[in-house]
């Protein structure tokens, strides 16, 4: 199979390249190094630096003629989105429908989005399954929800198949600290430099963390299963705090963590967790890594870096 990955130089899409190649596929990178490192492509891995927004798109998809798109390349951070609602439109909204035009011209059988649990919004009752409510809270998350009703029109109108992903807050090696879901990769780089972290609020409030290999993962069984048109939850469906989130980096670095809690940032939610049991029956996916383990991994890749 002939995939394109976008944003396959990120964080994730380095992981979703990782297990492509695993799993024998061949793979093309389009990345614009926004935020992605060209490093984190493994060599023999063909790479385009390309926008997503660019009308020479077309040409590369004429040309490589793709049988799938994982597409995970975006703006992927809330307070951009706040700041700049045209910027976040532009690459989230108008390179999507770029990109689904250029499958659409050249017969892409399947695409694969990276959508995001900020497309639920303030939710009260967790685990959070597909069918709650979506009540975007931000210009990001509104973005994600737009994709992912193009996407269903394409499908309906053009017959193109798509899977939706709505990851957790996802962590593991390579991941930068600006982007979604970066409280781990923050936490971590200051635990390795003895720095005090920053906890808002009493520190019982929750989050879903998942895996970037159990994502990657998630992303091949949408790839390869069959007839799963539509929107499915990738996480743990486990609620963890941060403060046992900090006691659990303690044990990893082998010390007592320095923390100090300050007021509660505006806008931030208290409990979060999906439910991932459809993407357990309808994509025979399943979430792997424990908690503690991939924390360790994390923890030992971001020391390498020292
Ligand atoms: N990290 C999380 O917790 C999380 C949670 C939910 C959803 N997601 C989604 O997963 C995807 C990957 O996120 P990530 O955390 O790996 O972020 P990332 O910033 O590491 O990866 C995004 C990649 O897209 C590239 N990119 C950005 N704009 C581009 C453009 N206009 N043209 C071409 N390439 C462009 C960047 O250079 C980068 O390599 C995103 O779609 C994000 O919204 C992430």
């Amino acid at each position: 199979m002939n995939i394109l990955v976008t944003g396959g130089a990120g964080f994730i899409g380095s992981h979703v390249v990782e297990k492509l190649l695993m799993e024998e596929c061949h793979v093309v990178v389009i990345d614009n190094l926004s935020t992605g490192i060209r490093g984190h492509v493994p060599a023999g891995v063909k790479f385009i630096q390309m926008d997503i927004c660019s009308e020479e798109l077309l040409d590369v998809f004429t040309k490589e003629r793709f049988d799938a798109v994982i597409h995970l390349a975006a703006q992927t951070m809330v307070p951009v989105s706040l700041n700049k609602p045209d910027y976040d439109c532009q690459v989230n909204l108008l390179g999507t429908v770029n990109i689904l035009e250029a499958c659409r011209k050249t017969g892409v059988k399947r695409v694969v989005f990276s959508s995001t649990a900020a497309v639920y919004g303030d939710v009260d009752n967790v685990p959070i399954v597909e069918s709650a409510a979506t009540r975007p809270t931000s210009f990001y998350g509104l973005s994600k929800f737009s994709v992912e009703k193009y996407l269903q029109m394409y499908q309906q109108i053009f017959g193109l198949e798509y899977v939706v992903l709505r990851y957790a807050n996802v962590y593991g090696e390579r991941q930068g600290d600006g982007g979604e879901g970066g409280v781990i990769s923050i936490f971590t780089r200051k635990i390795n430099q003895n720095e005090v972290l920053s906890v808002y609020g009493n520190g019982d409030q929750s989050r879903d963390f998942i895996y970037a290999g159990d994502v990657a993962a998630a992303n091949y069984r949408a790839l390869m299963t069959s007839h799963v048109n539509g929107i499915y939850n990738i996480s743990t469906q486990t609620e963890v705090s941060v403060n046992q989130l900090i006691k659990i980096l303690g044990q990893i670095a082998g010390r007592e963590v320095q923390k100090q809690y300050c007021p509660v940032r505006q806008g931030d939610i208290y409990r979060s967790a999906l439910s991932n049991q459809a993407a357990r029956e309808k994509l025979g996916w399943q979430c792997e890594m424990l908690l503690v383990d991939g924390l360790a991994r994390t923890y030992r890749d971001i020391r390498k870096g020292v």
